[in-house]
């Protein structure tokens, strides 16, 4: 069996897809001016039977994704395969051409819709938006964009297409070698199908009128569709800020709707957009709340990874304990001088510096004791010691904290007494410190 990510199916997937892209293009060309498949065109054509073999082939053999599971059960491969794409990719496969070459019935070989049959190899293009998908899951594409690209690439084949028809039908009086006849083709497509329509090539036999009829019906759908897809592509460019931006102008219009004085409404302003600086305007416990164990907790570790590397005492303690306190976490943000600690209060939290920088004061904010900053922690003294706060402390600027309530804080320490041992020292040494400034 073969594994369906391996760099060899990619790169196996993206010359079908090449293939048949220029399949797409040189047949109905072919088609429009009559060119039987001799020479080069012989030789592709043989080129896409071996190419499009192949590819069945190998379809039996390479295990499938559906959705997010993976099949690997040789038989259900092979069963999902021929109910599946198996008839489309053996009609793809199928040599029509060979049968024009070998048909000695001249009835045959004059018959268009015969001819027609050729065009069956542009099945395949139903697998090129499925692999495309794949590849823009793969590499984590914008999914606004690969849909206007990839319909873009329709369009552009589509007029292609019509161009083709129109030339079969007759449709262009003037040019004399393919190409100006093509051009003339082309342009007449594009012109019917923005809706633009000049008039310089119009209609003249009952199939062509239809014809032009089905491509202005095609055109306005086709229009309508792309403005839209370029428009939601364009408001969803970063939906993140577009989202953000959108919930700052609806609290703003609703402070002043409320009166609320212009300096607070800065100040909520100011919090928005630290909010955004931070953490892209996004409430990483709400993010987190819906995704289930254990990808919760991997991801939680991903997002707090900068925050454990700067707290010393966690880059180097056992995984399990940092995995423990990471999920016991909770994000908060603080404004400017503000209050998280107030001397002599009953501590029920312990706080990690995770932005910004706080300070331990004298309970009259006059004394700083100490300033720290990312990776720091405070409040450990009143949960470890047991005791009351001996310090305040607030924040300098805006501060990001993770707080840690006093249940897994105990917790964690229980199951890891080197830990627990680590944190009692620090704080008998910061006892003895601000102790020492107070008797001062
Ligand atoms: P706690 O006593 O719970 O509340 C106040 C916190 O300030 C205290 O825990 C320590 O985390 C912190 N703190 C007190 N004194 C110092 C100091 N000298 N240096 C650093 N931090 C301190």
């Amino acid at each position: 069996m073969i594994e369906l990510d391996s760099r060899k199916k990619e790169l196996w997937d993206i010359l079908i897809v090449f293939a048949t892209v220029v399949a797409a293009v040189e047949i109905p060309f072919r088609l429009a001016f009559d060119e039987p498949p001799k020479g080069l065109y012989f030789s592709f054509e043989v080129l896409l039977t071996i190419l499009f073999s192949i590819d069945i082939v190998l379809s039996f053999f390479v295990k499938v994704k559906t959705g997010t599971r993976m099949i690997t059960d040789p038989g259900e491969i092979r069963k999902r395969y021929l109910r599946g794409w198996f008839v489309v990719d053996v009609t793809a496969a199928f040599p029509f051409f060979l049968l024009m070459e070998i048909s000695a019935a001249p009835l045959i070989r004059s018959l268009r819709l015969f001819r027609a049959f050729q065009l069956m190899r542009l099945l395949k293009l139903s697998r090129v938006a499925n692999l495309v998908k794949g590849a823009t899951a793969r590499y984590g594409l914008n999914p606004g964009l690969y849909r206007l690209l990839f319909f873009v690439f329709f369009i552009l084949l589509a007029s292609h297409w019509i161009a083709c028809g129109w030339i079969i039908l007759g449709g262009v009086k003037m040019g004399s070698t393919p190409a100006e006849i093509y051009s003339y083709a082309f342009y007449w497509a594009v012109t019917t199908l923005t809706t633009v329509g000049y008039g310089d090539i119009t209609p003249e036999t009952m199939a062509q009128r239809y014809y032009t009829v089905l491509v202005m019906f095609g055109g306005v759908g086709t229009y309508g569709y792309v403005i839209g897809n370029v428009a939601s592509f364009l408001a969803n460019v970063d939906v993140l800020k577009a989202g953000y931006r959108k919930k700052v102008e609806e609290i703003s219009a609703f402070l002043s709707y409320r009166n609320v004085p212009i300096e607070m409404q800065k100040k909520v302003q100011e919090y928005y957009e630290h909010l955004w600086e931070s953490r892209m305007g996004h409430d990483e416990e709400a993010v987190l709340e819906d995704i289930p164990e254990p990808l919760k907790t991997d991801l939680a570790l991903y997002m707090r990874h900068d925050l454990i590397r700067k707290v010393p005492f966690l880059a180097d303690t056992q995984e399990t304990l940092v995995r423990e306190l990471v999920m016991a976490l909770q994000p908060h943000v603080y404004l400017p001088d503000t209050y998280i600690i107030q001397k002599g209060e009953t501590g029920s939290c312990m706080y990690i510096v995770s932005n910004g920088q706080v300070e331990v004061v004298s309970d009259d904010g006059k004394e700083v004791y100490a300033q720290l900053g990312e990776g720091s922690f405070v409040g450990e003294m009143a949960l470890i010691l047991d005791q009351p706060r001996t310090a305040s402390v607030r924040t300098r600027g805006y501060c990001d904290l993770y707080l840690l309530e006093k249940k897994d804080f105990d917790a964690v320490l229980e199951g890891y007494p080197g830990f627990k041992k680590y944190i009692k020292k620090i704080a008998e040494e910061r006892l003895e410190m601000t102790r020492r400034r107070q008797d001062h």
